[in-house]
């Protein structure tokens, strides 16, 4: 979908212009129904169309309420979109992004190939004219994502058929300004929900590795590849523990951005990217198994936080890590009661093949702090069924050792509507990965598995190393339960997130 801004006035406003040929026209009104100001002017130009119509239905104004004129007489527009948005004072960013997809969402279903937007900042508003232009831009773009490489037949039933979107607002350059630093972000979930998506049997270790490089490295960012041979070598005995079931390579893929001065520390993000999770000898039952080919969500939306950071050039130092690998049961698959000696030195007793997640990040982890000494870490990992039992889709689950990191975490994540939510720490759960044997076991016991995973994953953050984990089993794909903006499968969780963390907090 081509996304284009426009000054005023529209072609739907020019005398002479035949009827309908402007496509769809969306105006707005705020909560208690009263017209912005092109709403007022196209009732006008209709005759009334708009404030008849709205007395026939149960429009209100409030938010993502929706009253559809058809083929109105006097104006150039096949339709007219009346558009709800709330109360003035509550219309933010993440909001005007919601009502975007919204709109996007309701033209697709009419089938419309081009439609106008021309939405005033109603009186009262916090946001600036050129942000509502960008963020509803925004918002529409994400909604126009599509899976569909894999489909040969019935296509014009999944086309999405809106082409051409155009954004009416006073300053174009402005709006084309602030929405510049979205459409870079919307690259990166565009990325990070394809690498979600594509199956298995396509998407592998050295095929993600491949892709990564072939879309970062033209961006400017330096992408190195370690094989089997090397993370041998360097000792990398969990991870590789994981992948030794599989016939593909597993591999580990550094990637840096270097948008501030060279001698500013890098911020670090290390996710987890088992490309397909069968469980190993502790296979999963059928239905389990089913959407395993999304457990590298943490490695793919590190991949699409990198590439938009390049894409808009961010003035920050930041390095990316993603242990890649495939969790399959064959004859040389590592098993329940193997020992595994990590890359940090400290030995793990696995219990479960199924626990693979905290095994690649381990290394990955160690890998990273040694490396680079970072200011910050922060992991994401698909990591445990436990945190989706706990906060379901709505929130992803952050632990961590500093406070600060949090609430910048959570701040982040309140602006872009991807939340987060804290949960503990504590020595206490510490002590359910004691081994009998070894340093440590890779599953706790039957309860607070989420916070288990998560205490493992801390015996790997070195001292001084600040360091937050994101478990997004719950909220890296949705089938079924459909918001707005992301789509059923890969939602690109993390990557808006993160750009805000980034742009907030770490850019100089
Ligand atoms: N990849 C899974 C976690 C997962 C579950 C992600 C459901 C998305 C949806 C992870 O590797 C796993 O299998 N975790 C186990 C850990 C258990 C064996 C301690 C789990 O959560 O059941
Ligand atoms: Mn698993
Ligand atoms: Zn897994």
């Amino acid at each position: 979908m081509q996304i284009s801004f426009v000054a005023p006035p529209d072609v739907t406003a020019k005398s002479g212009t035949k009827e309908g040929s402007a496509g769809a026209v969306v105006v707005g009104a705020v909560e208690g129904g009263a017209f912005l100001p092109a709403a007022a002017r196209l009732d006008k130009a209709s005759g009334g169309a708009l404030a008849r119509a709205l007395k026939v239905s149960r429009f209100t104004g409030k938010t993502g309420q929706m009253v559809e004129v058809l083929a109105p007489a006097g104006i150039a527009a096949s339709r007219l979109l009346l558009v709800g948005l709330g109360k003035p004072e509550s219309l933010d960013e993440k909001g005007l992004e919601t009502l975007g997809a919204q709109i996007a969402g309701r033209l697709y279903g009419a089938g419309e190939s081009q439609a106008a937007v021309e939405i005033d900042v109603p009186k009262g508003a916090k946001v600036k004219k050129a942000e509502l232009a960008a963020h509803l831009a925004f918002g529409a773009k994400l909604k126009s994502y599509a899976f569909d490489k894999y489909r040969t037949r019935n296509l014009d039933e999944y086309e999405k058929k809106l082409k051409a979107l155009r954004i009416v607002t006073p300053d174009v350059a402005a709006a084309e300004k602030a929405h510049a630093g979205l459409a870079a972000v919307a690259e990166g979930v565009f990325l990070a929900r394809d690498l979600v998506n594509e199956p298995p049997n396509v998407l592998y270790p050295e095929e993600f590795a491949r892709r990564v490089k072939a879309q970062l490295s033209k961006l400017g960012v330096r992408i190195e590849i370690l094989g089997e041979a090397e993370m041998k070598k360097q000792g990398f005995g969990a991870l590789l523990g994981v992948g030794q079931g599989s016939a593909r390579e597993s591999q580990l893929v550094v990637m840096q951005w270097n948008g501030a001065k060279k001698s500013a520390k890098p911020f670090a993000l290390v996710g987890k990217g088992v490309c397909f999770d069968s469980g190993g000898l502790s296979i999963k039952v059928g239905a389990g198994m089913q959407g395993m080919k999304g457990d590298m969500a943490g490695a793919a939306c590190v991949a699409g936080t990198l590439l938009t950071l390049a894409r808009r050039k961010a003035r920050v130092n930041v390095v990316g890590v993603v242990g890649l690998v495939e969790n399959m049961p064959d004859g040389g698959a590592f098993r329940p009661d193997d020992v595994l000696t990590s890359l940090s030195g400290q030995t793990i007793e696995v219990l479960n093949t199924d626990a693979e997640g905290r095994l690649v990040l381990a290394d990955a982890l160690t890998y990273t702090q040694r490396r680079f000494a970072p200011k910050a870490v922060i992991d994401l990992a698909t990591l445990t069924g436990a945190i989706v039992a706990t906060l379901g889709f709505e929130h992803a689950g952050v632990f961590s050792n500093n406070d600060q990191l949090v609430q910048r975490i959570q701040a982040a994540g309140r602006f872009t509507g991807e939340r987060v939510w804290q949960l503990p720490l504590d020595p206490f759960y510490d002590k359910m990965i004691r081994s009998k044997i070894a340093d440590m076991k890779n599953i706790g016991g039957a309860n607070s598995g989420a916070i288990t995973a998560a205490q493992f994953l801390k015996r790997f953050i070195e001292k001084d190393t600040v360091w937050a984990h994101l478990d997004i089993a719950g909220v890296a794909w949705q089938d079924g339960e459909q918001k707005p903006t992301i789509p059923s499968w890969g939602t690109g969780w993390g990557v808006r997130l993160l750009n805000r963390l980034m742009r907030e907090y770490y850019e100089s």
